[in-house]
């Protein structure tokens, strides 16, 4: 990618995609630790969900969406999916020449923190199969028993904002209670979707329980990439009053900006981001390109 110059390519924007609405939990993470940062996020709600999808499907999504964003440009990207980054980030970085940060079950810090030696992983069925998370069970599982719990259809209650409805607490029942008779004392919230029900998960599984997400960790380690390439921009001097624009142009305050775009039916997906986002917020529909 050529930018014009390094103040262009430090304000411009971060690329965030997730299979659907679920990254907006990451992005919150995101805002909340780098608030100066312009922010582009893509739900490919059309498409959601990936986790009972084929891998090849999921990597040409991945490609499409990345793509997309690289064009933007944005000067980095966050795959704020585990199925997607499980699967697809290697070929992601080995096709765009910016930082990739993507996410993975937090089963290493789970396992430092159990104290019954139990670990409970909610996930989907594709994230739990992948040889990444094969490779953390044989990593941090030598001492600690790690239970693999896959979720089908807790996703579609999500991306529908039925976040406390009976069937979605009824569902969640039959994920979390096996967990929690197992003598799990820490689960891990393996799917970005999932931090949208924590509190009904904890509800199930008692206060005695850790539920960990993975929104926070996956900010600093984007922080983390972004100074270490000078790339941040909340290390950059403060820019006078009069001088303040946005990626788009406009003139703004000192905080990022943020564009929603989604592959999903437009007034369902604006309503449903909206929502989880907790403000209303303007979704634009994407090109014919990436749909
Ligand atoms: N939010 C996603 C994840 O973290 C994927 C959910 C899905 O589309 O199945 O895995």
């Amino acid at each position: 990618m050529q930018w014009p110059d390094c103040d262009a390519k430090v304000s411009s924007s971060i690329g965030v995609f997730d299979s659907g609405v679920g990254g907006l939990t990451v992005l919150r993470a995101i805002k909340d630790q780098l608030p100066l940062e312009n922010l582009v996020y893509v739900a490919d709600s059309g498409h959601a969900p990936y986790g009972e999808r084929t891998p090849d499907f999921i990597i040409d999504r991945c490609r499409v969406i990345g793509s997309f964003l690289y064009a933007q440009p944005v000067k980095a990207l966050v795959m704020a999916c585990n199925t997607a980054s499980v699967l697809a980030i290697e070929k992601l970085r080995a096709e765009f020449d910016i930082p990739i940060v993507g996410i993975e079950p937090a089963i290493k810090p789970a396992s430092s923190v159990t104290r019954s030696g139990v670990v409970g992983v909610l996930a989907t069925s594709r994230t739990l199969q992948s040889v990444g998370v094969q490779k953390l069970c044989d990593l941090y599982g030598q001492n600690v028993e790690i239970l693999l719990q896959p979720c089908p259809g807790l996703v579609e209650c999500i991306e529908n904002s039925s976040l406390t409805s009976k069937d979605t607490r009824e569902l969640l029942e039959g994920f979390v209670q096996p967990l929690v008779d197992a003598k799990a004392d820490t689960i891990v919230l393996g799917c970005t979707h999932y931090p949208f029900v924590r509190e009904v998960i904890q509800d199930i599984a008692g206060s005695d329980v850790t539920v960990i997400e993975p929104g926070a960790a996956v900010a600093r380690q984007l922080s983390r990439r972004l100074n270490e390439l000078q790339l941040n921009r909340e290390s950059q001097p403060p820019v006078p009053k009069d001088k303040q624009v946005n990626h788009v142009g406009s003139v703004c305050d000192q905080q990022g900006a943020i564009r929603f775009y989604s592959t999903g039916e437009p007034k369902m997906a604006s309503d449903v981001m909206s929502s989880l986002w907790g403000e209303a917020v303007r979704v634009e529909a994407l090109t014919s390109a990436v749909t």
